[in-house]
């Protein structure tokens, strides 16, 4: 059974008495409110992912995410954080390969296998980020785009390991945008990576793994977005800075 997944990506925004008065605010909205089967990941800057532990009950349907993490277990990397850490305080996802990540920091492929890697490694579920520019939507092959960016960094992981791994398709035209994606070509999008996933993993674990939409959806565009058969829920920037549209996103995932 794929898992539905609405995650919150609150991107560097926040300082600490806002970012924890969010986190209760979502946690209490929750509680009272969200009564289906879905799960909810916070993904707040990393300076308050600890803080941010002590304020979500363990054990429940809220998460705690990472937006990044180190490619290496530790060592001379001035300003990073590793994987390790990220599980000693109890982090459990971590997203990686957001367009962001790649197009100011410089994040390939390769790089992303590895950060993957030591995800996994450690315990934590990666939101694996895919997406393609306006340019290749308008002019090129952005469906073999995005494959091609799924088998560099994920198509080296066993079955099992790669079964752990939740997908964000995340079109770079649609990110704080306001110009969401279509429910069609969202579902377009994820039928056609959930074949290539069944090419490479056989049927019976493309059809568990969930696939995400990422790209301006928000309170009044997710339930459509959502209700597409290969849409398993959300990553959500600005809707997720909010909580009464955090929380009708995740209602609409239900
Ligand atoms: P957005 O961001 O919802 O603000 O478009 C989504 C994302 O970047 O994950």
């Amino acid at each position: 059974m794929r898992k539905k997944i609405v995650a919150g990506n609150w991107k560097m925004n926040k300082t600490t008495d806002e970012a924890m008065a969010l986190v209760s605010e979502v946690v209490d909205k929750v509680n009272a409110e969200v009564t289906g089967d879905v799960t909810v990941v916070l993904c707040p800057p990393a300076v308050y992912l600890a803080t941010a532990r002590q304020a979500i009950p363990s054990g429940g349907s809220i998460a705690l995410g990472a937006q990044n993490c180190h490619e290496k277990a530790s060592g001379a990397y001035t300003g990073e954080i590793s994987a390790p850490m990220l599980q000693s305080i109890g982090v459990d996802y971590v997203i990686l390969g957001h367009s962001e990540r790649r197009e100011y920091f410089g994040e390939t492929n390769a790089q992303l296998a590895a950060k993957v890697n030591i995800a996994l490694e450690n315990g934590l579920t990666p939101i694996f980020c895919c997406g393609e520019s306006r340019d290749l939507r308008e002019n090129g092959d952005y469906i073999g785009f995005v494959k091609n960016q799924i088998t560099e960094s994920l198509f080296h992981l066993s079955a099992e390991s790669f079964a752990k791994v939740v997908i964000a398709y995340e079109p770079i035209w649609a990110i704080g945008t306001g110009l969401t994606a279509s429910a069609a070509q969202a579902q377009d999008m994820h039928f056609e990576l959930r074949q290539h996933i069944a090419s490479q993993y056989g049927d019976s674990i493309a059809q568990d793994i969930s696939i995400l939409y990422g790209g301006s959806a928000n309170a009044q565009n997710a339930a459509e977005l959502f209700a597409q058969t290969d849409v398993d829920g959300g990553l959500i920037g600005g809707a997720s800075l909010k909580a009464p549209d955090f929380i009708t996103v995740i209602k609409a995932a239900q």
